[in-house]
């Protein structure tokens, strides 16, 4: 078993010789989003799915070295003390009670007495990157905020083990650059900076030379030194100190408060900026192992439109990128690590397949359990025979119907691949507009991603390669796209959106980019099958494919979770597993608490 724990995004992986049998993230079970507490329901989940107890056990593996961790923090404060003192009084307590006493905590947890080993942080990045791959042999990069002292590492993973060849340390990190960028902004660290990837296209890229002037000094290889001037993620509270807001021109945007074209600029200019560091990291890393295959992970790696560049402008013939590429995935990697290197037991490469199983690792709910709920909520439902219900689903969607889909094992990492998922049709000049203020309660600007079938990619974009994970961005085809007027493009910002920009708008970004998700039918054959329907009834092969939550919330894991969030928003119909709800059909729903100031919500 594998275990990532007390840093962000909590989560158990357990593996039976060798093969991934369940992981989750703790957020799922706990609805608390990126939940770093000892993931105990994510823990009591996997063994429930192994049909074991902790006895059973072999190994446990934690996914970093926390003493290693609480030097790197003792040392930055000792370093740079007395300046220091406001972070450290914040994170040494914890650090104290939790970090640092870790194993017996751990230990007591799991009620575990049996083997536990350690790997770096780096090391269970790199090795959830390079074991579940499709590749036998492939160089690794992986890139986040930091872990005990790396802020990116790679290396070269061979058959059943992997060597690190080199490593950035802290504090030159390009995760905590980025997430500076999302703090200024007015984003959530941690998890906003997906909205300031969104956000970049509405701008101009006016800041990259600042950026390189005064905060970044790169190297060719890709390497480069933060000034630490700038910062404060080192010594304060924050990311940014008032010396970057001088340098931008003031403060940090507040959190809600209305976007504008300099905080659109500014994600522009970091974007650019990262995409400009991986491509170089990634070049040398191709030089440095002469591989063909790159395997990627860490947090940077979810900025799949860096991934989408390394892919079209990089070197390498084929990345692979870990779904669960944030510290999730640590969970998986040191399991895989202790399997392979300690274990020494070899790895089995399936040409073209890797080891994910689609990232469907979570829990699954059988059809009694589901209509047990529903009973118990007097929910209106049908139960309907499979090809019925999915030529019934494709009608809904093709009349602009948002669908909650909610079918059989929920998806390991960020992103809703089709097994908690809300759908739509991509055709709909309305449904980007639709789904994103009626259903996510989320900012206008966000783009949807396309759910598309593995073999008609190429008929809707510039992609030629499996992209499972929803992790690659890349260009709506040329045909297909339609140049906007002189007019369209004096539109301000969120305005451009509702421009039709394609044939199938609700995917397509003011950029014409899309953040593709291939779909093929062994991974998954309902969420396949049901866009093979919708093609047939539209000759259009793909749909809109947003998670299964409301915005501030984790993506929907049991029926119950998943009826709740269906009747708080617009989704009109609920697919649950077997049956089909019709919201018109719905009892009314009892709120208990206000769940909006709880999330957050405008
Ligand atoms: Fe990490």
């Amino acid at each position: 078993m594998g275990i990532s724990a007390f840093y962000h995004d909590s989560a158990a992986c357990v593996l039976r010789d060798g093969e991934i049998v369940a992981a989750a993230q703790e957020e799922r079970f706990t609805r608390t989003k990126g939940d770093a507490s000892f993931p105990k329901h994510a823990v009591q989940y996997c063994l429930n799915a192994a049909g074991i107890t902790p006895a059973h056990l072999a190994y446990v593996g934690f996914y970093d070295k926390p003493l290693l961790k609480f030097e790197r923090i003792l040392e930055t404060y000792l370093g740079v003390a007395p300046r220091a003192f406001p972070q450290f009084r914040l994170a040494g307590p914890v650090w104290m009670k939790e970090k640092l006493f870790l194993e017996g905590e751990l230990r007591r947890a799991l009620g575990y007495d049996g083997a536990m080993l350690y790997a770096e942080h780096h090391e269970s990045h790199a090795a959830s990157a390079f074991f579940p791959s499709p590749f036998p042999e492939a160089a690794i990069l992986t890139v986040d905020g930091v872990g005990e002292w790396a802020t990116a590492a790679f290396g070269v993973g061979r058959s059943n083990d992997l060597e690190l060849l080199k490593e950035l340390h802290w504090p030159d990190s390009l995760g905590l650059l980025y997430s500076a960028f999302t703090y200024y902004t007015g984003f959530k660290v941690n998890s906003g900076e997906y909205k300031v990837m969104g956000l970049a296209p509405y701008g101009d890229p006016k800041f990259v030379d600042v950026i390189y002037r005064e905060l970044v000094d790169i190297r060719e290889d890709g390497s480069f030194t933060l000034n630490q001037e700038y910062f404060d993620y080192l010594t304060g509270l924050t990311m940014t100190n008032g010396a970057f807001a001088r340098l931008f021109g003031g403060p940090p945007r507040v959190p809600e408060s209305q976007l504008t074209q300099r905080e659109m600029d500014l994600a522009k200019s970091i974007q650019v900026v990262c995409e400009d560091i991986m491509l170089r990291m990634a070049r040398t890393v191709h030089r440095e192992t002469g591989m063909e295959n790159l395997c990627l992970a860490g947090g940077v790696a979810l900025n799949c439109v860096a991934n989408g560049r390394i892919l079209r402008e990089g070197p390498f013939k084929r990345i692979w990128i870990q779904p669960a590429a944030g510290d999730a995935g640590g969970a998986l990697g040191v399991a895989q690590l202790i399997w392979h290197r300690y274990c020494k037991q070899p790895r089995t490469v399936r040409p073209g397949q890797d080891g994910m199983h689609g990232a469907y690792l979570g829990p699954e709910f059988s059809p009694q359990e589901i209509a047990a709920y529903l009973g118990s909520q007097g929910a209106a439902y049908e139960r309907v025979e499979r090809d019925c219900l999915l030529r019934r689903v494709a009608e809904l969607l093709a009349q602009e119907k948002v669908v909650g889909w909610f079918d059989g094992r929920m998806e390991f990492g960020p992103r809703a691949l089709g097994a908690r998922s809300i759908l739509g049709d991509p055709r709909s000049p309305r449904m980007q507009a639709q789904m994103n203020l009626k259903i996510k309660f989320r900012e206008g600007f966000r783009p949807f991603a396309p759910s598309v079938l593995r073999e008609r990619a190429g008929d809707y974009f510039e992609l030629d390669c499996d992209s499972p994970y929803m992790l690659l961005v890349a260009p709506v085809k040329q045909e297909r796209q339609i140049p906007m007027t002189e007019a369209q493009r004096r539109l301000w910002g969120i305005d451009q959106l509702n421009v039709v920009r394609s044939d199938i708008p609700a995917v397509t970004h003011i950029d014409y980019s899309a953040r593709i998700q291939t779909v093929t039918r062994d991974t998954n054959p309902n969420y396949y099958d049901l866009i093979r329907e919708f093609e047939r009834l539209t000759g259009c092969p793909v749909l809109v494919n947003t998670s299964f939550n409301v915005r501030g919330e984790p993506i929907v894991c049991t029926p119950a979770d998943a009826y709740r969030c269906f009747m708080r928003t617009h989704i009109d119909y609920l697919v649950l597993g077997p049956f089909l709800l019709d919201k018109t059909q719905q009892p009314e729903w009892q709120e208990s608490g206000d769940w909006r100031r709880e999330f957050q919500l405008d």
